[in-house]
């Protein structure tokens, strides 16, 4: 069992991601890294959860459908050119911890790597997915073909 996550913690990761994104690792042997804006903390089948959406278009879909964790890392500087150069290459087609030259070390918790240059750490194993064609959407919500994955916090940590 890993440490708990505190509310301080918390707000200090959902305001990062609503003013610049957070990055999101994922994999060991095929590692990976994604950026998200969206994502939401809560409790969900007596857990503590990370609801964390991604298209199935993504290569991070077929390693997160694989190793059935993530970890969300917080960046501990201004990280914004990194995360607008993350958005506009894919793991498809390239080491994305290479191209942006990040440093990887292993997660503590969790089959995946972290951000050497990242603050708070949160790693997650998947309890649930949720596929776009399970959801019923009102008032013109648009869900494109996000699948939402539900992970249980394992483990959180600060790096810097
Ligand atoms: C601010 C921001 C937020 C993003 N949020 C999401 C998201 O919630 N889900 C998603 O699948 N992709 C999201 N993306 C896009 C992925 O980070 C991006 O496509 C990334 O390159 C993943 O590609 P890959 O998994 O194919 O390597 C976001 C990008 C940016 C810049």
């Amino acid at each position: 069992m890993g440490n708990v996550l505190t509310d301080k913690d918390r707000t200090l990761l959902m305001s990062a991601m609503n003013n610049t994104g957070i990055f999101v690792t994922l994999g060991q042997k095929t590692p990976n890294i994604m950026v998200t804006h969206w994502g939401m903390f809560g409790k969900m089948w007596g857990r503590d959860v990370f609801m964390l959406p991604i298209r199935s278009s993504k290569y991070s879909y077929q390693i997160i459908t694989q190793t059935k964790s993530f970890a969300l890392n917080v960046p501990a500087h201004d990280m914004r050119g990194e995360i607008s150069r993350c958005d506009a290459i894919s793991g498809y087609s390239c080491n994305k911890f290479q191209e942006l030259g990040l440093h990887a070390k292993r997660a503590k918790s969790i089959e995946a790597y972290v951000l050497g240059e990242c603050g708070l750490i949160v790693e997650c194993n998947v309890i649930a997915q949720i596929p776009p064609d399970a959801i019923t959407t009102y008032n013109d919500t648009k869900i494109s073909s996000h699948t939402l994955f539900v992970g249980e916090i394992a483990n959180c940590y600060k790096l810097n």
